[in-house]
């Protein structure tokens, strides 16, 4: 069994009374993307946000790359940053940068993996050239499109070289032509890179293309794993409920 580079078990979540994670646990392998699928509300970002420590949870353990986020230092974090790329829903650029101090942001925060840089725009180039939009360094944001907002927010994750990248909704508010080309983008980035993902959608069209395995959230937990072939033939219900008719 080779190590997990991501590791969830029994991960319980509430917000008073509302108990949102309740015993959920997946593990991601090295180089694979995972879909994690459930229904608007049924906690995908919130379980995302604990594994980027932007919240808590209430018990289980998380360990990234063999280390358990709950006991790391915030040097420990940032450095967990630099290999962990998370890609929001939206694509959150900041407005008053151009494209290219978009891309430096992250460069200039994290000089322990680089070290001090001082020409970054190899860097910016290769990561603006990933996801075709090179010609785009001097622009501002509100000069975009939404799917070109979406790839600059991909190369800003990208400029970092992480092991793991998180993209909770990649494709929405996009139309279909830009959701495949965002789709075939991260695909392109998994064999690259050899990055590990997990996905998360509720696109099952989605799930088809990109994940080499799935993860139905449902009740606050792992309620079924496996391809997309495996779950679409899968007779239960609340299973079916998330394949075309
Ligand atoms: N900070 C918060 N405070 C209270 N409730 C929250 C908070 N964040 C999320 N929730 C609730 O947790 C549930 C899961 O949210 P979320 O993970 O965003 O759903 P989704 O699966 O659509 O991404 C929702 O009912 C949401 O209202
Ligand atoms: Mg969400």
């Amino acid at each position: 069994m080779p190590n997990s580079i991501i590791s969830i078990k029994n991960l319980y979540k509430s917000f008073g009374s509302h108990h949102v994670l309740r015993d959920f646990s997946m593990n991601l392998e090295e180089g694979e993307n995972v879909v994690i699928m459930g229904k608007s509300g049924s906690g995908k970002s919130v379980m995302i946000k604990c594994l980027v420590g932007l919240e808590s949870y209430d018990a289980g353990t998380i360990d990234i790359m063999g280390k358990n986020i709950n006991n790391l230092s915030e040097d420990e974090w940032d450095d967990l940053r630099t290999e962990v790329g998370f890609l929001f829903q939206g694509s959150a650029l900041y407005d008053s940068m151009t494209v290219r101090e978009n891309l430096e942001f992250p460069l200039r925060r994290h000089t322990k993996k680089f070290g001090e840089i001082e020409d970054t725009t190899p860097y910016v180039m290769e990561a603006l050239e990933n996801v075709g939009l090179g010609h785009t360094t001097e622009l501002m944001p509100n000069e975009l499109s939404g799917g070109m907002k979406r790839r600059i927010a991909l190369a800003r994750t990208l400029i970092l070289k992480p092991r793991i990248i998180l993209y909770d909704e990649p494709t929405t508010g996009l139309d279909p032509i830009t959701s495949k080309e965002i789709l075939i983008l991260i695909k392109s980035i998994q064999s690259k890179y050899k990055t590990s993902s997990i996905i998360i959608t509720h696109d099952v069209d989605c799930a088809r293309f990109i994940s080499n395995r799935m993860i139905l959230l449902i009740d606050g937990k792992n309620y079924a794993e496996g391809t997309y072939e495996e779950l679409s033939q899968q007779k239960d219900p609340n299973i079916k409920a998330f394949f075309k008719m």
